[in-house]
């Protein structure tokens, strides 16, 4: 689990924040009002997802348009062979609270 103290009030300025954590780059934006943590690079050519459309529950990468669900990170449409990583997040107050699937053996501070 890592806490990143006081985003939320940030995010409700900036359309997204790029963490990097120890388990990499990653990107967390709001989507339908809750915090969406996803990896920062597109699997089909490494194109920035900070540069990516958001359209409702959807990430379209700006490159080659593959498409993914904020949900999930499942590959909805486009050339990517698979989706992205999406990490379970919520607020805790101010706070953003990431859920790592397995805990890294050096940690995950930010
Ligand atoms: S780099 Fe994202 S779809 Fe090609």
């Amino acid at each position: 689990m890592t806490r990143v103290p006081g985003i939320r009030q940030r995010l409700s300025k900036e359309p997204l924040i790029r963490l990097d954590t120890a388990r990499g780059p990653h990107l967390v934006r709001i989507v339908g009002g809750r915090p969406v943590v996803h990896q920062l690079l597109c699997p089909h050519r490494g194109a920035l997802l900070a540069d990516a459309y958001v359209v409702g529950d959807l990430v379209i990468c700006s490159w080659h348009r593959s498409t993914f669900r904020c949900a999930d990170g499942r590959r909805m449409y486009g050339p990517a062979d698979r989706g992205i990583e999406v990490v379970p997040a919520r607020f805790d107050g101010g706070d953003l609270i990431i859920e790592w699937p397995v805990e890294p053996d050096s940690g995950d501070g930010i």
